[in-house]
């Protein structure tokens, strides 16, 4: 996938502003490529940040999208939403803790999408089956895009993974086989498909191009090569 167009509808300013890691609109961009989600369903955009995916679930997709997530603050995220032209009858930010469950009926939700946050809950065993499965409806789907490892290798760190972070931030990421395995062992889900995304190179570009302490900090580790160890999983579930 080469253009993306409802990624570049959104001003670079506000991309800029808003984005904590690599380009989470181009990554969700390609996840939703060819996308089973229906029109008008109830998705949850699961540790959405500051929202900029929520914005572009809701209206570039035309889902009604409930914005969830742990550190950010539903108020600010609604005045963003708001400064974007959407409504409460189209957005509805909450703050919860994945791990603990979601304040939500069992099966509210149609579909999840989820960008550059799974990694952080989503590595306990017991996490999707118990915590996240029971809310959507059976034949629901799941979209998730991740920072990953092209090989597991933290038992020999290479030096330039190490030059922006340390091994505890690097154990939550992880490659292709150790997701499979972890998502094999829940019931009531198929794994659909699992694949490196296209674009990560270009959306660590975006990035790094930001101008923030955290942007700046991730930039000694990819000048140094760290994209030959690290790439972005894409994984689809089906809820069953
Ligand atoms: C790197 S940010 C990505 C945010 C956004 N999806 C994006 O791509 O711009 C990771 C997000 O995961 C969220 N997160 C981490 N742990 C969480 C938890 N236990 N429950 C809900 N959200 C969580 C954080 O609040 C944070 O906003």
């Amino acid at each position: 996938m080469n253009t993306f167009p409802k990624a570049e509808s959104f001003p670079a300013s506000i991309i800029q502003s808003k984005i904590m890691g690599p380009n989470p609109l181009k990554l969700c961009e390609e996840l939703l490529d060819g996308h089973a989600i229906e029109p008008e369903s109830v998705v949850l955009d699961l540790g959405s940040g500051t929202g900029i995916t929520s914005c572009m679930l809701a209206r570039e997709y035309g889902f009604f999208t409930y914005a969830i997530d742990l550190w950010s603050e539903p108020g600010e995220n609604m005045r963003f939403f708001e400064e974007m032209g959407l409504s409460n009858r189209s957005i509805c930010p909450v703050k919860a803790d994945a791990t603990q469950g979601l304040p939500f009926a069992t099966g509210f939700f149609d579909a999840v999408v989820s960008i550059d946050s799974y990694n952080y809950f989503g590595r306990d065993p017991e996490y999707l089956g118990t915590k996240l499965l029971p809310y959507i409806k059976v034949d629901g789907m799941l979209y998730l895009a991740f920072p990953g490892m092209v090989h597991d290798c933290h038992d020999d760190l290479p030096e330039c993974l190490l030059a922006s972070w340390t091994p505890e931030q690097l154990d939550y990421m992880h490659d292709m086989s150790w997701w499979r395995k972890l998502i094999s062992q829940t019931g009531n889900v198929e794994i659909v498909s699992m694949y490196q995304m296209a674009c990560t190179i270009e959306a660590w570009t975006d990035w790094l191009a930001c101008d923030n302490d955290y942007a700046r900090n991730d930039r000694a580790a990819i000048e140094a090569g760290a994209l030959d160890y690290l790439n972005t999983i894409a994984v689809v579930l089906r809820r069953l």
